[in-house]
């Protein structure tokens, strides 16, 4: 772990300083925004996949430090247009972007994070930088392509667990995949590797989703840093909601419908009511299990890099604390 907070500690160093020149640019509408995201903490989980990926395949941190970032800006980009979309007021224990500034500051703001990534990503000198570009602009489209799922299927009562999982895959997994797998290819890792650690990001980005969704309902809202109960609210249909909704009888059922079609009601309330409903359908163990089974899905692809085990150690430690997280 010892190594995780290095690599952290370095890369948010790097970042700062990126932030601080940023925000000293005009117009400071657009720029100082991006400064008070990218100083307002944030586990900076992706960037050190990617320096911990590049260390794996004996690669060096100030070589991918600059694709580090450019994951990290991506993501932060991604979070300003999903707190617009998700009516969400509180990041990081922080006002929103949207809140702080206005709704066309997080919009703009964001768009020029979302270009200024490929500003980072291109700096890279490695062999591999042509399949590193087009393996970042996929993913960044197959994130898109999540949210949009993601804000379809608020209207929807018949989301399957197949297409709820298909929607976390893009909306989240994919970027944790390739911040993995951009690390290996920067070393130069062979194609099997490059693969298996790609795979070892996605079940642990469904993990992870999963776990976000479990957290939305039931974390200390201090800890978390965002509203809880904000998915209910919304009608996300989460893993819980697609169970609840199966596994839910009788007046039960008929409760959770009316609540799913109100169009004005108590947010206390209606959170109070659904939360109710996921403790009587047991859904919030069902969400556990398929947590755990994604987890060791995700390090059964770790085992199986071509690297000794002994030299895995720091990304075992990082899939473990992302599963203990409060936050
Ligand atoms: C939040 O990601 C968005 C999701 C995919 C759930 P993180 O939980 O990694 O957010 P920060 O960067 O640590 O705040
Ligand atoms: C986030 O999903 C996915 C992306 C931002 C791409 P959520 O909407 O659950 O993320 P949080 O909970 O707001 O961080
Ligand atoms: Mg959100
Ligand atoms: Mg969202
Ligand atoms: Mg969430």
């Amino acid at each position: 772990m010892d190594r995780v907070k290095a690599l952290q500690s370095q890369l948010v160093n790097h970042l700062a300083n990126e932030a601080k020149s940023i925000g000293e640019t005009a117009p400071f509408n657009l720029y100082q925004p991006i400064d008070y995201t990218l100083n307002m903490g944030g586990k900076r989980l992706r960037p050190v996949m990617v320096l911990l990926a590049n260390e794996l395949f004996g690669g060096k941190a100030e070589d991918v430090m600059n694709a580090a970032l450019a994951i990290e800006i991506f993501h932060n980009f991604t979070l300003l247009h999903d707190d617009i979309m998700d009516k969400a007021d509180v990041r990081r224990n922080k006002p929103a972007v949207h809140k702080k500034y206005s709704e066309n500051i997080a919009i703009l703001s964001g768009d020029a994070m979302s270009i200024m990534a490929y500003r980072y990503l291109v700096k890279n000198k490695a062999e591999k930088l042509p399949e590193i570009i087009s393996l970042f602009t996929e993913t960044a489209i197959e994130v898109c392509e999540g949210q949009q799922y993601d804000m379809d299927f608020e209207n929807r009562l018949d989301v399957t667990a197949e297409e709820y999982l298909e929607m976390i895959r893009l909306k989240t997994a994919v970027l944790l995949a390739c911040s993995f797998k951009i690390g290996a290819l920067a070393a130069n890792a062979d194609e099997a590797d490059a693969e298996n650690i790609y795979q070892f990001g996605i079940n642990l980005g469904l993990a992870f989703q999963l776990q976000d969704d479990l957290l939305d309902v039931y974390a200390d809202q201090d800890k978390f840093g965002k509203r809880i109960g904000g998915d209910i609210v919304a009608n996300k249909k989460t893993y819980l909601l697609i169970n609840a909704l199966k596994l839910a009888e009788g007046e039960e059922q008929q409760k959770l419908m009316q609540w799913l079609q109100k169009e004005t009601f108590d947010e206390a309330e209606k959170i109070a009511a659904v939360k109710a409903i996921y403790q009587t359908t047991g859904v919030k163990e069902i969400c556990e299990k398929s947590i755990q089974e994604y987890y060791d899905k995700a390090l059964k692809s770790l085992e199986e890099i071509q690297v000794p085990n002994e030299q895995k150690t720091e990304l075992f430690i990082l899939a473990k604390t992302i599963m203990e997280r409060e936050h």
